[in-house]
């Protein structure tokens, strides 16, 4: 099941596993990383609306949405924030990435450069985000083979050395979209007692495409995560 429908989100918290046990809910932080028109507007708004528009805005700041997926018994909802690639939003980065459980490192398989961005980004999260994060490479673009610059098997090859799901995706095709974030969901510990609470107040430069209630990006604990509990 997905959604982005807090209705729905609460019928699912509320379900019944066929054993008659309750559904577990898990809250989870992701946040997208990398250079200003690799697509991460782009793969969440596919990801989230099944959407894909040839003239994505480049972000301002952030935006945030979310998304609930299931993985087995347990209804994951991923609160994203789609940070701005442009340099003079670099400073705001960490802001979003701490506290986060999970987050994208995307570059375009285009520009080489993007790349190279991207394993800054990875370096970064490695040494300042929390210890645990899972972190996830996208390859984004991936339609566009003929322009290809940065070839698979060293993405994947980088992605092994670091540790990091790996998959080349496309925003545009929806090749591989729903699968990197579902390799994510599935990768998030499901067991832990500590809860998110949903309500916090955005952050001031947040752009709402999909408009819930966000974490705080400043306050949510660097091991925090899950679980919302069974109803
Ligand atoms: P910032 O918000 O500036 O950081 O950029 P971004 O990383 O969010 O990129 P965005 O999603 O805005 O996409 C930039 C451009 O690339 C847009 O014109 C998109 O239509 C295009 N684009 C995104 N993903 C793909 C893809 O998978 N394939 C192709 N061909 N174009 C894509
Ligand atoms: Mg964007």
């Amino acid at each position: 099941m997905t959604s982005n429908n807090r209705q729905t989100t609460n019928a699912a918290a509320n379900r019944s596993t066929a054993n008659g046990q309750a559904a577990r809910t898990c809250q989870f932080k992701m946040v997208l990383l990398g250079e200003s028109a690799v697509g991460k507007s782009s793969l969440v708004l596919r990801f989230v609306k099944g959407q894909f528009h040839e003239y994505q805005e480049s972000t301002i700041g952030a935006a945030f949405l979310t998304q609930t997926v299931s993985v087995d018994d347990t209804t994951v909802k991923l609160e994203l924030w789609d940070t701005a690639g442009q340099e003079r939003y670099h400073s705001l980065a960490p802001m979003y990435y701490r506290g986060a459980q999970a987050a994208i490192v995307v570059y375009d398989i285009t520009n080489a450069d993007t790349f190279s961005r991207a394993k800054v980004w990875v370096k970064e999260l490695q040494r300042q985000a929390a210890p645990n994060i899972v972190i996830a490479l996208a390859g984004n673009k991936a339609d566009l083979l003929a322009k290809r610059q940065i070839e698979v098997a060293d993405a994947q090859a980088y992605a092994e050395e670091n540790g990091l799901i790996f998959m080349e995706t496309s925003a545009k095709t929806a090749m591989n979209v729903n699968d990197i974030f579902m390799a994510i969901a599935k990768k998030l510990p499901k067991n832990q007692d500590s809860s998110t609470t949903p309500g916090g107040r955005r952050g001031n430069d947040g752009q709402s495409l999909t408009v819930d209630q966000p974490s705080n990006p400043r306050s949510v604990g660097n091991d925090g995560g899950c679980c919302g509990g069974s109803k």
